[in-house]
């Protein structure tokens, strides 16, 4: 039975405030943690050993998931002193792996939503006998990623920094942040300091003659590194368009988790998710939205794109669109925070402060 590591020290910091309290794979998504929906599509696809490799926050993790029992898995965990980076992660924790020499180890980020068929990489990895196999990812815009271009077999050719110029978009192939790797491949990463396996192993290995294989395919992909796209995910899986077993409750319009209070004449669409404890006023409307344990939406209150941490409060009418408010910030009644603002948490913003628009 393959193994997995599953990479989740990173500090997040691309979705602070978010990840200053909670480690960015234990964020919830559709009302759990996001890397309960990892560990529950391992299992699904018959992985049985998991080891977490931590660092940033890491003591938050094995309180929640313990032995993995619960999840039908063996879970360990093993903590970085200090940050080594993912191929020095990868390397930190293979003395608790037990495949031999040549058997596939699965190695996952701890941020990427994906239906990504685990069986068929493992089956591509051993069919072509490659060292390492990366699933590979097509995007509208590749600029903001490192390119992976592969030869006509998706043998790996290359690994380019993020393009600067139109020339240098020689392929939308990205790295989508899933791998096998040969067991003996982990062993020769350079253990005890640092290395980034994006920009070191991959080049090296490429560059020392190893074989490398792709598996581009069209399934759902997305990385949830900042808050717009973690929002997008949340919403995604409550819709039923992002695959996973661990939704808890049926995908539809929104998930009201059992211990929310939500008004009758309030409005929830777009995968919108209400957490434990949480409190949404009288018509107050909110869309493709994630409220987090705790939080309070008052009455007429708009929310859209938006996620509220836990013990927030969102005043009465104020309107947040593309925003991201802290754990325990209270946002006044009729204010207005639209794309791209981040509210820090427990601050306090008073009423009527903010506007967009010109109108009171
Ligand atoms: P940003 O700070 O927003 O870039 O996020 P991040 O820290 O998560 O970095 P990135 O998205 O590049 O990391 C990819 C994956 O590797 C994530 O799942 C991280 O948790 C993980 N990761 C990154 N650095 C480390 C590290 O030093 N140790 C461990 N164990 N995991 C890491």
């Amino acid at each position: 039975m393959t193994e997995a590591i599953l990479l989740v020290g990173g500090r997040g910091t691309r979705l602070r405030p978010l990840t200053v309290n909670t480690p960015k794979p234990m964020v919830p998504a559709a009302g759990v943690p996001f890397l309960t929906h990892q560990l529950a599509r391992a299992r699904a696809a018959g992985v049985e050993h998991i080891v977490l490799a931590t660092s940033y926050l890491a003591e938050v993790f094995e309180p929640y998931f313990g032995d993995g029992s619960a999840l039908g898995l063996h879970i360990e965990y093993v903590t970085e002193e200090e940050p080594l980076g993912t191929g020095g992660a990868i390397r930190n924790v293979a003395t608790r792996l037990h495949s031999g020499p040549d058997e596939p180890v699965l190695i996952f980020n701890g941020d990427i939503l994906t239906g990504l068929d685990i069986q068929a990489l493992v089956a591509t990895h051993e069919s072509t006998r490659a060292d390492v196999s990366l699933h590979l990812t097509r995007v509208d815009d590749p600029r903001a990623y490192g390119l992976v271009p592969t030869d006509p077999s998706g043998r790996v050719t290359a690994f380019l920094e993020k393009p600067q110029t139109p020339a240098e978009i020689v392929t939308d192939q990205i790295n989508a942040g899933a791998y096998v790797f040969r067991r003996s491949v982990i062993d020769s990463i350079p253990a005890g300091r640092p290395v980034s396996v994006e920009r070191e192993t991959f080049p090296e290995l490429l560059a020392t003659g190893a074989h490398l294989q792709g598996m581009v395919d069209s399934t759902y992909w997305l990385d949830l590194g900042t808050p717009q796209a973690f929002v997008r995910g949340s919403a995604d899986l409550v819709l039923g368009r992002a695959p996973s077993p661990a939704v808890p409750g049926r995908c539809g319009d929104r998930l009201v988790l059992p211990t929310a209070r939500v008004a009758p004449d309030a409005k929830l669409t777009g995968g919108t998710v209400v957490g434990e404890g949480a409190r949404v006023g009288e018509g107050a409307r909110v869309m493709g939205s994630t409220i987090l344990s705790g939080a309070v939406v008052e009455p007429g209150a708009v929310i859209t794109d938006s996620l509220v941490g836990a013990r927030a409060r969102i005043g009465e009418r104020t309107v947040l669109s593309g925003t991201v408010v802290g754990d325990g910030a209270v946002i006044g009644p009729d204010n207005e925070l639209r794309e791209g603002v981040r509210v820090w948490c427990e601050a306090h913003i008073p009423a009527g402060a903010l506007r967009f628009s010109s109108d009171q």
